[in-house]
């Protein structure tokens, strides 16, 4: 299916596009959610959870930390680039607050730092934080569509994977809490006061909450309906390769992969004429590449997006990458 047919379905609303770095991801996501908003006049909220500038610089504005913004010139795209430092100190924060509660709750009175230095110096701390943004974002239920400019393929993965232990974990907490709320329950004589405060008790509020919200994010990320991920690669080894393992992981949680997309391919049109063995050895090894591609993702591949004159700068070179997605 083409990259066309494939959000021609009005029913899709969350679009990923994964690949490994500088292969052009935030580019394909600018232009495919100008293709959405312009072309399909669909309300779209493109998103970026980039530490770089990217998406500013692709659109050539400055959307870095300033919330949602509209993009002139067009009628409904608005964009979002999210500062990473603000939401890394906003998430640390909430676990902060959440470690505090849990120990206040429990009763225990040990120094609270060294468990919330460890809950928040892990390497996947960062990712993490990005995630719950982007879940956020999701629930919002604002736009029509949602485009996110890096798909956090590996997050996912780990978070679909761990599910299982998660929920099991989730459900322990919930019952042991419930146990403990109901054995004072039972030895008070003013009931009414405990149920209320069973209601109200922060750690149980709190745990089912993490379940809902985990519960919603994994059944977004697994709708065949509603969700694709997107996968950029080059005509070159090493991003293909990146993708093909991608496109495995994705596959073990049953992630709906909607197509893979060649981005800059040279147009052989425009070099056509010439003779010098540079530009006839990168077409050959291009063609070989892509060649490659087709038979180690059958019927995937849903667009080429040809390598412009200049890099992306602006909403006219965007509009043509949504050209390009379309054909
Ligand atoms: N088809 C293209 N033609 C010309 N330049 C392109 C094309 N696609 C991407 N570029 C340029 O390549 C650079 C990298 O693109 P982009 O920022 O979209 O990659 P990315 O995969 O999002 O990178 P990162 O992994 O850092 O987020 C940018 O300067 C962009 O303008
Ligand atoms: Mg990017």
């Amino acid at each position: 299916m083409s990259f066309r047919e494939i959000v021609s379905n009005p029913k899709l609303k969350y679009l990923f596009f994964g690949g490994k770095g500088g292969v052009g991801k935030t580019v394909v996501a600018a232009g495919a959610a100008y293709y959405i908003s312009e072309a399909l006049g669909r309300r779209v909220l493109l998103s970026s959870t980039n530490p770089v500038h990217s998406l500013s610089s692709c659109f050539g504005r400055d959307y870095w930390g300033r919330g949602v913004c509209h993009v002139d010139g067009t009628k409904n795209l608005d964009v979002i680039e999210i500062d990473t430092t603000k939401t890394v100190e906003k998430y640390k924060e909430s676990v902060r607050n959440k470690i505090m509660n849990f120990l206040k709750t429990a009763g225990i009175t040990t120094d609270p730092e060294p468990f919330i230095e460890a809950a928040t110096t892990n390497p996947a701390f960062e990712e993490a934080a990005m995630f719950d943004e982007m879940v956020n974002i999701l629930l919002s239920e604002r736009y029509d569509a949602y485009v996110f400019d890096t798909a956090p393929v590996a997050h996912t993965y780990r978070l679909l994977g761990m599910s299982k232990v998660y929920d099991l974990w989730l459900r322990k907490m919930i019952k042991s809490r419930e146990e403990a709320l109901s054995t004072r329950l039972k030895l008070s004589f003013r009931k009414e006061r405990i149920i209320e405060e069973i209601k109200k008790d922060p750690l149980l509020l709190e745990t089912l909450e993490t379940r809902k919200r985990t519960e919603e994010a994994k059944r977004l990320l697994t709708d065949r309906e509603k969700t694709a991920f997107f996968f950029v690669t080059l005509p070159l080894a090493l991003p293909i390769a990146v993708i093909e393992r991608f496109i495995g992981w994705v596959r073990t949680f049953e992630i709906p992969v909607g197509g893979v997309i060649m981005n800059c391919v040279i147009p052989e049109e425009a070099v056509k004429a010439s003779t010098s063995p540079y530009i006839v050895n990168k077409l050959r090894e291009q063609a070989h590449y892509i060649q490659d591609a087709c038979n180690r993702f059958p019927g995937m591949i849903c667009a080429y997006v040809p390598l412009f004159e200049t890099e992306v700068r602006d909403l006219q070179m965007i509009s043509r990458v949504a050209e390009a997605l379309a054909k």
